[in-house]
């Protein structure tokens, strides 16, 4: 649509479309034209939110209105999330700490506002969740990108920090990470929380893909257990299937937990009531949400038994998550170009590296297998023919 001129402009803040949007809207008028796509640039499940959910709800709007619940959430929700931190992790966390919020995504946001001034520097290793490098610049706080390497999973060290130019006043860590799958074991979590209590470093630990695990030898910990200052974020999004939802909380150091809920009375109230009555019933659901788990590693193999002999054979442990990020560089110089190749001959869409990583995104590309099994076959056979294999 052409765009209409007006003397009013958008912020200086601006915003930052992502490539893999551009690609599925590609996608999209491909499919309305009749061809058959199938969607592994999406990084959601495809399964809804657990039986019975509907009905929690439902019983509780016949006692209550659902109005507002108090900033930080409602007290019964915040009360069962710490005591899951018992059961999963044997970890305390008080309940008056946590703070239910807008997905991790609102979490990350009361974390950077509520901890960081304008021009205080947050270290974000490379390859990241994009939403957050966007986010922390748009709030005026300096994003500041490191390598890491893929001798590490391409998730972050010590080392690695070490090797930033100047201080650093924040870090933030995913595991299982977005869009490597890969994690960061127990032993170097506590490192790299230790090592940034000791120096000052606010720590900022996103485990929004718990749960979603397929290893014993890579267990997944919590940085409330290793660390008192840390922030951890958390969501309903990924492992409990509510991604539409738009919940989530945070865990805070307990003289944060009053400016923290005063931030996000002040932004946006609370996060949705109905939401967190779904929430709470969600919790113990745990049978029906491992099935998905079990799905999403038949998934994983289905893509490690398909993929590597037509040449997809480099890429980060995908212990975790939903996600296999290849490196693509020996198939093709742009990971954008081949993105549209495969869509184009194969009919299959992966999300290329360059929204993740602007220094070697262009030789990655990342396979989201959150869908149907039947799906991912599909897709691994179309690729096969396309790259000249089955
Ligand atoms: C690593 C990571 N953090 C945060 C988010 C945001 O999730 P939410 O839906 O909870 O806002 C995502 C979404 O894909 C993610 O992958």
């Amino acid at each position: 649509m052409a765009s209409r001129s007006s003397r009013f402009k958008p912020s200086h803040r601006g915003a930052h479309p992502s490539i893999a949007e551009e690609l599925a809207a590609k996608a999209a008028e491909r499919e309305q034209a009749g061809e058959d796509i199938l969607y592994l640039q999406v990084g959601q499940p495809s399964t809804g939110a657990p039986a019975g959910v509907a009905e929690a709800i439902a019983r509780a709007g016949e006692v209550s209105p659902l109005g507002y619940s108090s900033a930080s959430g409602m007290p019964e929700l915040k009360e069962r999330l710490s005591l899951q931190y018992k059961e999963l992790y044997q970890a305390e966390v008080d309940p008056g700490r946590i703070i239910i919020t807008f997905g991790a995504s609102g979490a990350m946001l009361l974390a950077i506002i509520g901890c960081f001034d304008e021009g205080q520097r947050v270290a974000l290793p490379q390859p990241f969740y994009y939403g957050y490098r966007h986010a922390i610049a748009t709030l005026g706080v300096e994003c500041v990108l490191f390598e890491t390497s893929m001798e590490n999973d391409l998730q972050p060290t010590v080392a690695d920090l070490e090797a930033i130019e100047g201080e650093i006043d924040g870090l933030i860590v995913a595991s299982p990470g977005n869009p490597t799958g890969s994690m960061v074991s127990p032993a170097r979590l506590k490192e790299l929380a230790e090592y940034c209590e000791q120096r000052g470093i606010r720590f900022i630990s996103d485990e929004i893909y718990h749960g979603i695990v397929f290893d014993d030898e890579t267990p997944q910990s919590t940085a409330c257990s290793y660390s008192e200052e840390a922030i951890v974020v958390n969501s309903f999004s990924k492992y409990y299937s509510m991604a539409g939802w738009r919940l989530g909380w945070m865990v805070v150091p307990d003289y944060l937990e009053a400016s923290i809920a005063s931030l996000a009375h002040n932004l946006y109230l609370c996060a949705p009531t109905p939401a967190q009555v779904g929430a709470l019933h969600a919790i113990d659901c745990r049978e029906e949400l491992d099935g998905h788990v079990e799905r999403y590693r038949r998934n994983r193999d289905v893509m490690l038994n398909g993929l590597p002999s037509v040449g997809f054979d480099r890429f980060t442990a995908p212990h975790g998550a939903f996600y296999l990020y290849c490196h693509v560089q020996h198939l093709h110089e742009d990971s954008v170009a081949f993105c549209v190749e495969m869509l184009e001959q194969a009919g299959v869409l992966a999300a290329p590296g360059s929204d993740f990583c602007p220094n070697t995104g262009q030789h990655y590309i990342r396979f989201s297998y959150a869908g149907a099994t039947e799906q991912i076959e599909e897709a691994v056979h179309r690729i096969s023919r396309w790259r000249g294999g089955a």
